[in-house]
């Protein structure tokens, strides 16, 4: 290693800056940011009192000799100092820096390569998570009560290591802090107690198949979790991003099978987060879409435990997106409902002659083994015969297939996707922009259009 890297407290201190530039506006603006007072000096006069005192001082002059010189100076006055560009004249480096509140990231090539440095800290900014700050704002807040409190070396370095990984710092950076500290609070009283914490439990949203359609942070749970509890529809490749010791759980509800009741998942879930475990509770799409997501958030909630929620992309968007269906469109349709066509199972109906609109999108989720019934209610409530409407099935899944057509075709044209042994979801679409789909046989549009 050429330079150590070090981090300089320059609060209140003076720091003077040669030259006028952009280069030497930046090492202004960086040294101002650290709290240093900056001394401005913008020509060639300058002599080594002007140095005095400094804590350092930063050279862009862009002139050989006035570099010089303005180095020559600042040694005069036993200033440490950098130069632009000019490795040689240097008793310190500039690195690459992240700062994100607070947590600061420095990458240097010790002068080898500044580009390299810059694609490098391109790269950490990209994996590092963007509330980052607020989980170190969180310990710094701990700091005194936890080394006060927890006496063993071991077990406060335990303590640290949950609160930056565990439960706790998952709500952080999900941006839940009331939430980080009621948890770190339990894990402090815990570690005191020397029992064992409560886990946490994460309700997430697979996306509608691709694992390339995962959010970050879904896939950052996959491999933290200790168990995966998912849906049927939760493909195996996406299963295949989970960490290899994780417990996979089959909760689904399998159309003619046993399967698990919703209560008995909610109980599974809190069994497990009281024992500690880090639970992903793993759905299609995106939870809180006729994913029943919201009441495992409350039954966690009754009970006082932790929980977070991981937003997926819906199937009407995988759907939409797949077969090239905009859903909204500014001469075809100012509005989208997502609506089950499922039939009330105990909820709510859905107000059909409300969403019977012209320039209305419908995305039906749970209707292609109920299209004439979803047709049926749609003409009822006045919606043309001839509305376009498409089937996609398997939307971003291998065996994705998109049918077109009209209302009054919907049934026939669902009963290809349904009819199958190995069918696939399906969801139907219905409105104008339907007709927009990406299909190779548009000749239903001449009878539309
Ligand atoms: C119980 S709902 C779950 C919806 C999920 N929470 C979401 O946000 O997508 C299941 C329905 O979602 C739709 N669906 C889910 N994934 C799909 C896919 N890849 N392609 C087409 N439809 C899909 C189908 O209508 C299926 O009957």
């Amino acid at each position: 290693m050429k330079h150590l890297p070090l981090f300089f407290d320059l609060a209140g201190r003076k720091v003077v800056v040669v030259g006028q530039g952009t280069a030497a506006d930046r090492r202004a603006d960086l040294a101002r940011s650290a709290g240093a007072e900056i001394s401005r000096i913008g020509g060639d006069a300058f002599g080594s009192a002007d140095f005095r005192g400094a804590a350092a001082a930063f050279v862009a002059t862009g002139k050989f000799e006035s570099d010089v010189a303005a180095q020559h100076a600042a040694k005069a006055s036993g200033v440490p100092v950098n130069v632009a560009d000019r490795p040689a004249l240097c008793d310190f480096i500039l690195p690459a820096i992240i700062d994100r509140d607070g947590v600061v990231v420095a990458v240097s090539t010790c002068g080898a390569s500044p580009t390299l440095a810059s694609v490098l800290r391109g790269r950490i900014e990209a994996i590092l998570p963007e509330r980052i700050g607020t989980l170190a704002s969180l310990a710094r807040t701990f700091r005194v009560q936890v080394n006060a409190l927890i006496a063993d070396p071991a077990r406060r370095r335990g303590f640290w290591r949950r609160l930056t990984e565990g439960p706790a710092a998952r709500l952080a950076l999900a941006g839940d802090e009331a939430g980080a500290r009621r948890v770190a609070l339990g894990e402090l009283d815990a570690a005191r107690r020397r029992i064992s914490p409560v886990g946490i439990a994460h309700i997430v949203g697979a996306g509608p198949g691709d694992p390339d359609l995962l959010t970050l942070r879904a896939a950052q749970l996959l491999q933290e979790a200790d168990a995966i509890l998912h849906d049927d529809l939760v493909p195996a490749a996406i299963l295949g991003r989970a960490r290899r010791d994780a417990e996979l759980v089959p909760v689904g509800k399998r159309r003619g099978t046993a399967g698990w009741v919703q209560a008995e998942i909610e109980a599974e879930l809190v069994r497990r987060v009281r024992a500690g475990q880090t639970v992903v509770r793993l759905k299609a799409g995106d939870p809180f879409i006729f994913g029943r997501g919201g009441e495992e958030v409350e039954a966690l909630r009754a009970v006082g435990l932790p929980v977070s929620v991981v937003p997926g992309i819906t199937a009407a968007l995988g759907c939409a997106a797949s077969a090239g269906i905009p859903l909204t469109h500014r001469r075809l349709a100012s509005a989208v409902t997502f609506v089950t066509g499922h039939g009330a199972e105990g909820g709510r109906e859905a107000a059909w002659p409300a969403l019977a609109a012209q320039g209305h999108t419908l995305a039906v989720y749970m209707g292609a083994t109920e299209a004439a019934s979803v047709r049926d209610r749609l003409l009822d409530a006045g919606v043309a015969a001839s509305t376009p409407v498409a089937v996609v099935e398997s939307a971003t899944r291998p065996g994705e297939r998109i049918s077109v057509g009209r209302l009054a075709d919907l049934a026939r044209l669902a009963a290809a996707h349904t009819a199958r042994a190995d069918a696939g979801p399906s969801l139907i679409i219905v409105g104008e922009v339907a007709a927009l789909a990406a299909v190779a046989d548009q000749s239903f549009l001449a009878e539309v259009c």
